[in-house]
C-alpha cells in the first residue's frame, strides 16, 4: 500500500469525518519524515508496522486526543516543545504574554531583571524568552526561575530546556506558585531593589472554572490535559488570588507581573488587585488578544 492508497478516502475507511490536516501530521510522524514528503512521494510505501501505528493514532484523535500528545511536539513562539500528558499543550494566545515580556526587557536596557515563571508546564515561556532575549540584550547572565506544582511537568520543562540547550539559564523549581521563591529571596535577589531592580513574573496560571468538560469538539480535548494545569475554583481565579495574597510577603521588592486570563476574567482580577494593594501602589494594563478580548494583564508594584 502506497502513501497515495492510505490517503485515498480515508474517511469512508476509518469511518469519521475529520481535518485532513490532522492526518496528514499523524502520518508525517509514523513516517518520521515532514508533511511535504507525504505531497512529494505519494508512491513510498510505508511498513505495515508504520499503517498500524498510523491507524492506532488515528483512532485515539477520533476520540479526542489532541494531535499534539499523539506525536508528542507543540510549536510555540516559532520553537519546538516536547509535549505529553501532564503538561498543558501551549496556546498560540500565550504568544502575547512573551511578546510583552520581550518588549519590557527591550525597552529598558539598563534594568536588572530577575524572571520568574510561574506554573511553568512545558517550560514554553522561559525557553521562549530566553531563546529570543539576545536581540535585546548582550548580556545573558540572566537567570530565570520556572516553578510548577507538578513533578511531572517540570520533568518535561526540564527536556526542553536541554533541547533548546538554555538549561544552565533557567532554575526549575517545585512548589506552590511563589513559595519557593519567598523561601529563598535572599539568594535569589539578595538586596532589596533599587529604581533599576525588580523582579519580573510571569504567570500563565489555570484560569477555566471549574466545570464538568462536555464532548463539544471545542471542550473534547480538555479531557485529556491535566486538571491542575486548567482549572481554578468557581470563577477561575482561585491561583490569581492566591498569589496575589502571597506578593504582598515581598513588599521590598518592585514587581512587574504579567499574566494571562480569560476573557472575561478583567473585573474579577481587578477586584483581586484591589482587595490585596492600593491604587497608589499599583499600574495596570490590560492586553487585548488578535479577536479584541482582553487576555493579558500587566501589573507593576512598587
Ligand atoms: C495553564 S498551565 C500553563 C503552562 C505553561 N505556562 C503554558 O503557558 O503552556 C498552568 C500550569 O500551572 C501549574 N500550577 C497549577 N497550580 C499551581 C500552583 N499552585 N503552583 C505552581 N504551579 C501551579 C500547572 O501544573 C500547570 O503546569
Amino acid at each position: 500500500m502506497t502513501i497515495a492508497d492510505v490517503l485515498l478516502n480515508i474517511e469512508e475507511k476509518i469511518g469519521y469525518k475529520f481535518s485532513m490536516l490532522d492526518v496528514e501530521v499523524i502520518l508525517a510522524f509514523v513516517l518520521r519524515k515532514d508533511k511535504i514528503f507525504i505531497f512529494t512521494h505519494p508512491e513510498n510505501k510505508p511498513t505495515y508496522d508504520q499503517i498500524k501505528k498510523f491507524y492506532a493514532l488515528l483512532r485515539r484523535r477520533i476520540k479526542g486526543e489532541p494531535v499534539a500528545y499523539l506525536i508528542g511536539h507543540k510549536k510555540f513562539y516559532g520553537l519546538d516543545f516536547l509535549v505529553n500528558k501532564n503538561v498543558l499543550i501551549p496556546r498560540p494566545e500565550t504568544e502575547l504574554l512573551v511578546e510583552k515580556t520581550l518588549e519590557i526587557i527591550k525597552n529598558n536596557p539598563a534594568k536588572k531583571y530577575t524572571l520568574i515563571d510561574l506554573g511553568t508546564g512545558s517550560g514554553c515561556i522561559p525557553i521562549a524568552i530566553l531563546k529570543n532575549i539576545q536581540k535585546y540584550k548582550n548580556d545573558l547572565g540572566l537567570l530565570i526561575y520556572a516553578v510548577d506544582i507538578s513533578n511531572q511537568a517540570l520533568k518535561v520543562a526540564k527536556k526542553n530546556s536541554k533541547l533548546h540547550k538554555v538549561e544552565k539559564k533557567i532554575k526549575f523549581l517545585k512548589g506552590d506558585l511563589l513559595r519557593p521563591i519567598i523561601k529563598n529571596i535572599k539568594y535569589i535577589r539578595p538586596s532589596p531593589t533599587t529604581n533599576n531592580e525588580e523582579l519580573l513574573i510571569t504567570a500563565n496560571l489555570p484560569y477555566l472554572p471549574d466545570k464538568k468538560i462536555t464532548a463539544r469538539p471545542e471542550e473534547i480535548g480538555l479531557k485529556f490535559e491535566p486538571k491542575t494545569a486548567l482549572f481554578a475554583g468557581k470563577d477561575g481565579l482561585k491561583a490569581y488570588q492566591q498569589l496575589f495574597a502571597q506578593l504582598k510577603k515581598i513588599p521590598n521588592y518592585k514587581k512587574t507581573i504579567l499574566c494571562e486570563i480569560g476573557f472575561q476574567q478583567k473585573n474579577g482580577l481587578l477586584k483581586i488587585i484591589r482587595r490585596n494593594f492600593s491604587t497608589r501602589q499599583t499600574k495596570l494594563s490590560f492586553y487585548p488578544d488578535l479577536a479584541g478580548h482582553t487576555r493579558l494583564a500587566m501589573i507593576e508594584l512598587s
